[in-house]
């Protein structure tokens, strides 16, 4: 099966510290990565620079094949690279249904100015509703951002990314700042992706990494230095001394 989306010797330093040093990774379809690695590892840094948020110093991104470095971030987005970020960028005054309709006009290429008019798109309204009642947000489409959950906000994010039909999405810690008591939502809902969806998830909290992944990416100050099955990250003795440690012994002790 070919990549869907490859990067090829990624590089990228801030002053003199290299915090993508030569990075390579390739998803095929139906993906489930989990990029993980100590606080400062370079892991938001390297999603900047794939979605071209951020211009590396050297290396190639590819999307579907297509050389992607001199696309622009909403150009690779068009071609199904999404994102989400570690911090929510919605807007507060704006309804959840507001956010969706404008994911789904964006995608289709609709004038900006028909956006004010998506309540009488029954099109738009019925994909709009489907997908936040997937998401268990139906009840709240047309409440403010600012009034409902954290949770609920992340749980938007994935909403609108799903929205814009991707084929690669890259979801920047989706559990962050959420209530334990909210996360089994949020892992419903990745559990709920498109099977021929790749996805790459940067997370901490190791319960939720391995219930997700099928494949493990551990990045250490900037270098890749572990690719493989969930069984084997915990047995790497680099991965233990990285990162892992206190997760692998507690896992043994119990
Ligand atoms: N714009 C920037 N200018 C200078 N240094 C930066 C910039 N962005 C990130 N860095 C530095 O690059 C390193 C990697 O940061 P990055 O945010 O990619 O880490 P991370 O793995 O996502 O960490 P966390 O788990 O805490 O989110 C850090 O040392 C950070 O301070
Ligand atoms: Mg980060």
């Amino acid at each position: 099966m070919s990549a869907v989306f490859e990067v090829v010797n990624l590089r990228k330093s801030f002053g003199g510290l290299a915090v993508t040093n030569d990075v390579s990774i390739s998803m095929q379809p139906g993906d489930r990565v989990a990029l993980i690695g100590p606080n400062g590892a370079g892991k938001t840094t390297f999603v900047n620079l794939v979605t071209g948020n951020l211009a590396p110093d050297s290396g190639e991104v590819r999307l579907g094949g297509e050389i992607a470095t001199k696309i622009d971030a909403a150009g690779r987005v068009k071609r199904g690279l999404v994102r989400s970020f570690q911090v929510t960028r919605l807007f507060q005054d704006m309804t959840p249904a507001e956010h969706v309709a404008l994911a789904i006009l964006q995608r289709d290429g609709r004038a900006t100015r028909m956006f004010g008019n998506f309540l009488a798109m029954p099109a738009v309204m019925a994909e709009v509703t489907g997908m936040l009642n997937t998401l268990g947000l139906g009840g709240l489409m047309h409440r403010k951002v600012s009034e409902i959950a954290y949770g609920q906000q992340r749980l938007l994010e994935i909403a609108v990314a799903m929205a814009l039909k991707p084929k690669v999405l890259l979801l920047d810690e989706p559990a962050a700042g959420v209530p334990q008591s909210d996360t089994g939502r949020i892992e419903q809902a990745l559990a709920e992706l498109p099977a021929d969806l790749a996805v790459l998830m940067i997370e901490h909290d190791m319960d939720l990494v391995f219930r997700f992944a099928k494949r493990v990416i551990v990045l250490a100050a900037g270098a890749i230095i572990f690719d493989g099955s969930p069984a084997d990250v915990t047995k790497d003795a680099g991965v233990r001394a990285a990162y892992l440690g206190s997760y692998a012994n507690a896992s043994h002790a119990a």
